[in-house]
């Protein structure tokens, strides 16, 4: 008798495949990145993001209204300042953009959900880089943290319920931490983008932010071929304090994802970014895969190499097909 072993009997019919499937996909896993414009009168598209807005104010209380009740499990915000300068002075102002988009979100969705806040001063600077710069030009770690622990308390006195630092400083994490404690905000948690790559991927978001940046972010984001070296960044970061961490971009680090969820003693998140999005949606506005589906795959694939929650652009309608 050939073939004495036959896994597709487990393939034979819809209720048996539900029941042996491994992955789950929920809209409480999914956070919704969004993007919100200082004095924008109409919410601008994002050419290379279709779909996606820089929103104003209102459209983005809307838009976030309409993802909670989608039942999405946060909301993770980024801010486009009309102005900009050397140290990022929007960042920390309690009347920058990022700052009172959270305060209006907060109000009008209390503890709905889960407010985040990037943290991170790249939509700020007149330079585009993710921190101060040196008289040589380079990125000063150093000064840079001060401002973040600045930015951080603004955020959480503005109603983030977790900070995200992206920038990729060391110590940003525990620097952070420490800000928020001293200010009385020890409930405000930190989601920290532990291993986050110098990726191409990253393209469109630059244009979503309006991006001043000329170079490149090799000497503080991570080198793609490298993944021990994310091991060290998760151990750092939960020795410093946080609270959940990230791994970004998704994709071509689901190798990456799998090693951090097998270590990390934390909930892990995984960033299915900007150009992950742009991917799709070019393919299947040509017509080349099947969009739906193409995107439940995605996310499921995510899920299955151990996320715990993945952020996208696509969360809201995800979490209506999965309604
Ligand atoms: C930095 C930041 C970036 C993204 C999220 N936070 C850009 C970068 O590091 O260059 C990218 C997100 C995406 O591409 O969807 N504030």
């Amino acid at each position: 008798m050939f073939p004495e072993h036959r896994p597709r009997r487990l393939r034979t019919t819809p209720a048996m495949r539900r029941l042996v499937s491994e992955t789950t996909l929920r809209p409480r896993q999914l956070i919704l990145p969004m993007f919100v414009a200082e004095g924008a009168a109409q919410p601008r598209p994002i050419a290379s993001m279709p779909g996606v807005v820089q929103h104003t104010r209102e459209s983005l209380r809307k838009a976030a209204v309409d993802a909670v009740q989608a039942g999405v499990g946060g909301l993770m915000l980024f801010g486009v300042p009309a102005t900009r300068d050397a140290v990022g002075s929007g960042a920390t102002d309690e009347n920058g953009i990022l700052n009172v988009a959270l305060r209006d979100l907060r109000s009008e969705l209390g503890d709905d959900t889960v407010l985040m806040a990037d943290t991170c001063l790249d939509e700020f600077t007149d330079h585009g880089h993710c921190g101060l710069l040196d008289a040589d030009g380079g990125v000063d770690n150093d000064a840079t943290l001060k401002v973040y622990a600045e930015m951080g308390v603004a955020q959480a006195e503005a109603g983030a319920h977790l900070l995200g630092p992206s920038g990729m400083m060391d110590g940003q994490v525990g620097v952070i931490r420490q800000a928020l404690d001293d200010a009385g905000h020890q409930d405000t948690g930190i989601l920290a983008y532990s291993a986050k790559y110098a990726s191409a991927f990253y393209g469109p978001f630059r244009e979503a932010v309006d991006s001043q940046l000329k170079g490149d972010r090799k000497s503080y984001q991570q080198d793609p071929g490298n993944a021990r070296e994310a091991l060290r960044e998760i151990e750092l970061d939960v020795a410093e304090g946080a609270d959940a961490i990230m791994i970004k971009p998704a994709l071509s680090y689901l190798d990456v994802l799998r090693a951090a969820a097998e270590v990390s003693p934390v909930p892990v998140a995984a960033y299915n970014i900007s150009g992950e999005y742009a991917m799709v949606e070019a393919a299947a506005a040509n017509g080349w895969l099947d969009r739906e589906r193409t995107i439940l795959e995605v996310l499921t694939s995510i899920r299955r190499a151990g996320a715990d929650m993945v952020l996208t652009y696509w969360a809201t309608e995800a979490a209506a097909w999965l309604d």
